[in-house]
């Protein structure tokens, strides 16, 4: 049989031309009237307890404010995350505003895209978020240079590594729901977008803390209730002083205990509250029962990505989403010294309700995978 030699020659790879996000070409920043401005001298009041009333109370369910212009709305996953496509958030009345606090409730969170929130100034900016509760101002993270405490920036660029060298030798990725260690937490919260790196990354990974509860069982739920866990900001604290003469300490060091399983005051879900960043004992629990407990619960919120979404951003994207629901975190996998940049305005909510817990409450036949099994 005759036999023939080929040659076989790789084919020429496809030149893969990868879609880069908007970029300066000169390397300066999109959105310079909102690069970081440090102030080690500033100081800022507590702003002590304020009656809440949630927005969402009064919200119509059926959304019609919020969505009557929205083209497409689609779930990121089961369990949280919702983007809707074809609504203006600086359009939204009050009436719709309402209902984004619900549906922030219900869904944990929610991605907008080309916002133009993202250019209509400091004040109005502050003036939508406020809807829901009074602004947040950060221990130490900076705001513009213009002022406005309560726009906390978000940046990491070759030109401030002051975030990125905050995570030296350990994983960026910190599960957490923002400020948790305040006496009335956060509810409602904006981050706006400005510039993402070039070709991919930054992130936000988030988690839903009412199907972290739900996920548990009855019989662990009912183990859960009642207690109660320290909630610290001590660890940013000694973390920011390493800053030295720049360091930025605005406000005391903030120190609370909250219910490990909460109710949201709108929806009624009960939600697992607690995080690895902030929480740091269950009172009344000898130290090695703590650490265990809260060990496990910590490894529920990261591992469990069936209750996990993640949302990508570009500039112009707004993510808005509820902190009592949800635990999220950065990722910071793109290059070094890439920028990405961004601003996040916090409104402050309720002392956190604790949950009373029956062993049949009805939380485990909302859980059709364990109805299905006999679990219930
Ligand atoms: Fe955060």
């Amino acid at each position: 049989m005759a036999t023939t030699t080929e040659t076989v020659t790789a084919a020429a790879p496809l030149a893969l031309k990868l879609s880069q996000r908007p970029k300066n070409a000169d390397g300066s920043a999109l959105y310079p009237d909102f690069l970081p401005h440090y102030d080690p001298l500033e100081k800022v009041d507590d702003l002590g307890y304020f009656e809440h009333i949630d927005v969402g109370h009064r919200a119509d369910p059926t959304f019609p404010n919020l969505l009557k212009n929205a083209t497409k709305v689609y779930d990121l996953s089961p369990n949280v995350g919702t983007e809707i496509e074809g609504v203006q958030l600086s359009q939204l009345s009050p009436e719709g505003l309402d209902e984004l606090a619900l549906l922030a409730a219900q869904r944990g969170g929610l991605v907008f895209r080309n916002q133009d929130f993202i250019g209509i100034g400091l004040e109005e900016q502050k003036k939508v978020v406020a809807h829901f509760g009074p602004l947040h101002v950060h221990g130490w993270a900076p705001h513009p240079a213009a002022g406005s405490p309560e726009h906390m920036i978000i940046y990491d660029h070759k030109e401030d590594l002051r975030v990125r060298r905050s995570w030296k030798g350990r994983s960026p990725v910190q599960w957490h729901s923002d400020q948790t260690p305040e006496p009335q937490p956060p509810g409602v919260t904006f981050i706006g977008m400005l510039e993402s790196p070039a070709a991919a990354g930054g992130d936000t990974l988030m988690s839903s803390s009412v199907a972290a509860y739900r996920s548990l069982s009855p019989r662990f739920r009912k183990r859960l209730e009642g207690l109660t866990a320290i909630h610290s900001n001590n660890d940013g604290v000694k973390q920011e002083l390493k800053n030295g003469d720049n360091a930025v300490m605005r406000r005391q060091e903030l120190i609370q205990e909250h219910p490990v399983v909460i109710v949201h005051p709108v929806t009624k879900e009960k939600a697992l509250f607690v995080n690895p960043v902030y929480t740091k004992r269950i009172v009344g629990f000898d130290e090695e029962e703590s650490d265990y407990l809260l060990k496990f619960l910590f490894d529920h919120i990261a591992k469990r990505q069936d209750f996990q979404c993640r949302i990508r951003y570009e500039a112009g994207t707004v993510l808005v989403w509820d902190q009592r629901v949800t635990n999220h975190s950065q990722t910071l996998d793109y290059p070094a010294g890439d920028r990405r940049h961004a601003f996040r305005l916090t409104s402050l909510a309720n002392k956190p309700i604790p949950a009373l817990i029956e062993e049949d409450d009805g939380e485990c036949a909302k859980d059709l995978g364990r109805v299905q099994l006999g679990l219930c």
